[in-house]
């Protein structure tokens, strides 16, 4: 183990180079994934970053994976979520929660976000991505984006929230979007906060999450609503009514932009890649003509292996903000209770000697006999430890669905034919919205 509370290690962290004042702040705006993994490339998995006067800690690859899996009290996100929940009116969240207060929160949260969730919902996933998709007449665009925000949020409202957000998921997204610029990415200040058209937007979110807790049980509750429900009912101290309507809209703060971004990118890859999509299609074609039946989903495999592959090119969420609530030596360094951590997972991810070829899509990579990403610490896409992802099983399978179902329903190119994304980092929080496709029959 390479962490622990021992005081003894004196060695200063390595610094990644930058500007006077400034700091790092230029190559971390521009492309955040490519500057943590080249510096750790250069400097080892330990590191410090300075931007704009903040030091941060940069933990990378394997080692951040281990830290995270092994903390024991060590780092937490605390402070990472605390701006966010205190403007809504709440205390706290799961996401910040460590210990047994995190555990009862995972065991309320975890059925409706659970994989079976979309094996049972199948029809309506599939009745939802065709209507998406018909709307879209011969000769005419799919604006690529729009399309997947509402598909995905329609797809984790209705299995998960008992409903779908209508006209609510634009003001969601700004609320959303407006407090990771403030509070987690820095690229706006607070005062955005107090806009009018924040202010309208968050309120609306607000009546959306109540919605969904006023609503009529009927037939077929919601497990999600209930489960939290019952941990409001049983343990106050640990989830009033406020921090209750915000676990209304974790299903979109977690789910939404994470599915979008790789339903978006998979398919840019997929239409661009004619050889790669003919392999899908031939895969998906004939588990669609079956009605897509629950338990041929897993057949899907060279379509999951795209999606992998888009999640390793593409780093979503894997560079995870924390801070250390002790002094701890990682690696020989030391580092001091209270410094902003970055946990750059995603530096294995483009790594030569985990992955061939790193930055050559190859789906490949993923099926056996290569299977590169069974190595440890190689690729992590949904976090390690405590607080990995909740929704990995319900994203993975509603991701399958969507994708068999588009790559088999009409035919589409990618319009114009040569067109190519924005690079892309997980800051921009959306892919690039110039991305459409063209139907051709
Ligand atoms: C491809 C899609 C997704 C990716 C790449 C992804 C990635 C992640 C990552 C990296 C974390 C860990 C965050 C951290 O440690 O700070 C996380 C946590 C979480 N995810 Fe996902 N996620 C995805 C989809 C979803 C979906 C669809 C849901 C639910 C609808 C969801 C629910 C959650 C929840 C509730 C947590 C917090 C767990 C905790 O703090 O204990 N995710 N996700």
């Amino acid at each position: 183990m390479t962490t622990s509370t021992a005081t003894s290690a004196t060695q200063p962290l390595p610094v990644a180079p930058g500007l006077p004042l400034v700091g790092s702040l230029i190559p971390m705006l521009r492309d955040s994934e490519l500057f943590l993994a080249t510096q750790a490339a250069r400097l080892g998995p330990c590191y410090r970053v300075r931007v704009l006067g903040q030091s941060m800690v940069v933990i990378a690859g394997p080692v951040a994976a281990q830290v995270m899996s092994q903390n024991a009290g060590e780092v937490d996100a605390w402070r990472v979520w605390e701006g966010i929940i205190r403007e809504f009116g709440g205390r706290q969240v799961l996401t910040m929660l460590e210990g047994p207060e995190h555990l009862a929160y995972r065991a309320a949260a975890r059925s409706g976000f659970a994989k079976g969730r979309v094996l049972e919902g199948l029809p309506q996933v599939t009745a939802l991505t065709r209507e998406a998709l018909d709307r879209v007449g011969p000769d005419e665009l799919l604006q690529v984006v729009p399309f997947a925000q509402r598909l995905v949020a329609d797809c984790i409202g209705t299995l998960t929230l008992g409903r779908t957000p209508g006209p609510h998921l634009t003001d969601f997204m700004t609320y959303w979007h407006t407090q990771l610029a403030v509070h987690l990415v820095g690229s706006a200040r607070p005062a955005a906060l107090r806009r009018a058209e924040y202010l309208r937007a968050k309120a609306s979110a607000r009546a959306f999450a109540q919605e969904v807790l006023d609503q009529e049980t009927g037939e077929h509750p919601s497990s999600y609503v209930t489960d939290l429900r019952r941990l409001r009912d049983t343990r106050p101290d640990l989830m009033n009514d406020e921090e209750l309507l915000f676990m209304m809209l974790i299903p979109y703060v977690a789910g939404l932009d994470t599915v979008v971004n790789v339903l978006s990118l998979t398919l840019y890859e997929l239409y661009r890649r004619p050889e790669v999509l003919a392999r899908v299609q031939a895969e998906a074609r004939p588990i669609v003509e079956q009605g897509l039946p629950p338990e041929r989903l897993r057949d899907l495999k060279v379509l999951h292996a795209a999606v992998l592959e888009v999640m390793r090119l593409y780093p979503i969420a894997n560079i995870l903000p924390r801070y250390a609530t002790q002094d701890f030596t990682v690696q020989g360094y030391r580092v001091r209770q209270g410094e902003r951590l970055l946990m750059a997972l995603a530096t294995s991810q483009r790594d030569p000697v985990l992955f061939s070829d790193p930055n050559r899509f190859d789906l490949d990579r993923f099926l056996p006999p290569r299977n590169e990403h069974r190595q440890k610490g190689a690729f992590q896409p949904y976090g390690a430890g405590a607080h990995t992802c909740l929704g990995a099983g319900m994203a993975e399978a509603l991701l399958a669905a969507i994708l068999a179902v588009t790559v088999t329903h009409g035919q589409f190119e990618l319009f114009p034919k040569g067109f190519r994304m924005r690079p892309f980092h997980s800051a921009n929080l959306s892919p690039d919205a110039r991305l459409r496709l063209r139907r051709v029959q």
